[in-house]
């Protein structure tokens, strides 16, 4: 456990320094394996080409009109946008992320999807989120958890901004057993 301390920062630069890089997200193809025809429509195709995650969070959540909502690692902002659809102008979003470029995408996208007046993006960690506590109804979360070096960190802040009997929609990886230490060790694979 003490060695997990240590590289924590490591872990997450090789992560911060991963999605900096990049130039886009995993397209198209890949978003229609995730979201149907008619959630695909309801959103710009930038923020359709800068999918990154392996689910569709927005789908299970439930959401209501008039609820505020939390996107964890919210990236290019596309379920930041579905979210915002369903809660409507009543309720809010705010997609969080650690990398500046990928805050303004968002807010790229949100302005030309419409729902910019209802959904903002904010640079921040998901281990320290910049919320009060109890402020949201409902946290999604895409493909983000799995990058975190302190996950126990990062859910118990969840769980700090949620209001009572708030809700959870996330979709990411697990993994069972043991990785190799060539693959737990690979700060690639961290971010990959
Ligand atoms: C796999 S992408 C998923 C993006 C988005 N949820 C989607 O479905 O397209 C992971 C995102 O999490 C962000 N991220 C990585 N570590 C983070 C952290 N500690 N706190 C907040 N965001 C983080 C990355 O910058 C990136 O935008």
């Amino acid at each position: 456990m003490a060695k997990d301390l240590m590289f924590q920062n490591e872990i997450k630069e090789a992560v911060r320094d991963a999605y900096a890089g990049i130039s886009t997200g995993a397209g198209e193809t890949v978003a229609r394996w995730l979201y149907s025809d008619e959630e695909l429509a309801e959103v710009p195709a930038g923020a359709v080409a800068w999918a990154l995650g392996v689910g569709n969070p927005v789908r299970y959540a439930l959401l209501q009109p008039g609820e505020d909502v939390l996107d964890v690692g919210s990236g290019g902002g596309i379920d930041s946008i579905l979210a915002a659809r369903r809660v409507g102008p009543q309720g809010s979003v705010i997609g969080l992320d650690i990398l500046e470029e990928m805050c303004e995408r968002g807010r790229r996208h949100a302005t030309e999807a419409g729902v910019n007046g209802w959904t903002q993006f904010r640079r921040g960690e998901m281990e320290d989120i910049p919320l009060p506590d109890g402020s949201i109804d409902v946290v999604i979360s895409n493909g983000v958890m799995n990058l975190s070096a302190r996950k126990s960190r990062a859910l118990a802040e969840i769980y700090r901004v949620l209001r009572p009997g708030g809700r959870v929609s996330m979709a990411d990886l697990t993994v069972e057993g043991e990785l190799p230490p060539e693959i737990a060790n690979d700060q690639s694979a961290w971010a990959g």
